[in-house]
């Protein structure tokens, strides 16, 4: 047995490790811990660009501006950032309201592996491999009223461990939205952790969304409010900048920002002189959600 140095053994060594000792006795990424759904993510994240980002860089590459608006800030500003106690609570539209602590949340809810590619708004993106289930699950548990047309989810608020907080950078606590039928769709994810670890608090510890076919500021992080409303509701970037931010935001390479094209990315981890990769419609997630838009004008719905 080799032998490895403190330095060999990164995370993305032992999953990787994993990965191939669940080939090499033929079971399939499908069969042991992963369920139908990651297989089918994974093929996804495979198309364009097989690598997956080193966990060096996805955590310590961020957008969390409660801490920061310096790509590392997160990193180096959140490491005392508490996580437990933490609650969530599920209101609004629904028959039964309820608060879940993260820990009856993670436990009520086994965590498979989910391999999407994170492209965000700026016009770089990662391929991470998450871990999480079907916010869907999560919504099942509270009886949806028909009423309820659109979610929002709400970012922790504290100023006190969050100095990003302290100015008026962003309309705070960060909010997010979808479309009920967007929260519902499989793909949206409740994410737990990230290569087979928990959550890192720079990634949004200890629960955040992740909606991998959206630019990547749709995915809130440290959620404490998951609301079910009447009204689609007005995200913290979509109040920071309406021109520039739409409700959808869905990743599209025909609808450029309005300072920079949206036609290609920078793949995070790859060399200053790697070439940029094309942006797929959807982020490459068209076969599971196009048809969420259909009869949509999407330059007009961005
Ligand atoms: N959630 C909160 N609460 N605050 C933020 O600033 N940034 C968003 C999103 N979720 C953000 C957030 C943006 S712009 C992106 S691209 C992703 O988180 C980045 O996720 P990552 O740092 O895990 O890669």
């Amino acid at each position: 047995m080799k032998n490895y140095k403190y330095s060999e053994i990164t995370p993305e060594n032992i999953y990787n490790k994993r990965r191939n000792f669940i080939k090499s006795f033929g079971l399939g990424l499908g069969s042991l811990t992963l369920g139908s759904l990651s297989l089918l993510n994974n093929a996804h994240a495979l198309k364009n660009n097989s690598k997956l980002t080193s966990y060096k860089d996805i955590i310590t590459y961020n957008n969390y501006y409660e801490f920061g608006t310096a790509k590392d800030d997160p990193y180096k500003n959140s490491q005392e950032f508490k996580v437990k106690p933490w609650n969530i609570s599920i209101e609004g539209e629904v028959e039964s309201p309820m608060t879940l602590s993260a820990d009856e949340i993670l436990s009520l809810y086994p965590s498979e592996e989910r391999v999407y590619r994170l492209r965000c708004v700026e016009g770089w993106s990662m391929i991470i491999p998450w871990m999480g289930f079907s916010l869907s699950k999560l919504l099942n548990r509270v009886s949806i009223k028909t009423e309820a047309k659109f979610v929002e989810f709400e970012s922790v608020y504290d100023p006190e461990q969050m100095k990003g907080q302290r100015y008026p950078v962003l309309n705070w606590p960060y909010k997010e939205g979808l479309r009920i039928d967007e929260a519902m769709h499989p793909l949206t994810t409740v994410v737990t952790g990230l290569y087979g670890k928990t959550l890192p608090n720079q990634n949004g510890a200890p629960l955040r969304i992740f909606v991998p076919w959206k630019y990547g500021f749709k995915s809130a992080k440290a959620i404490v409010k998951i609301k079910l409303v009447k009204k689609m509701p007005t995200s913290s970037w979509m109040k920071a900048s309406p021109r520039e931010y739409g409700f959808y935001s869905n990743v599209n390479p025909n609808v450029n920002h309005p300072r920079w094209s949206q036609a290609s990315e920078r793949v995070i981890g790859g060399s200053l002189l790697s070439p940029r990769v094309e942006t797929q419609m959807f982020n490459g997630y068209g076969d599971d959600v196009a048809n969420l838009y259909s009869g949509m004008d999407l330059k007009k719905n961005f």
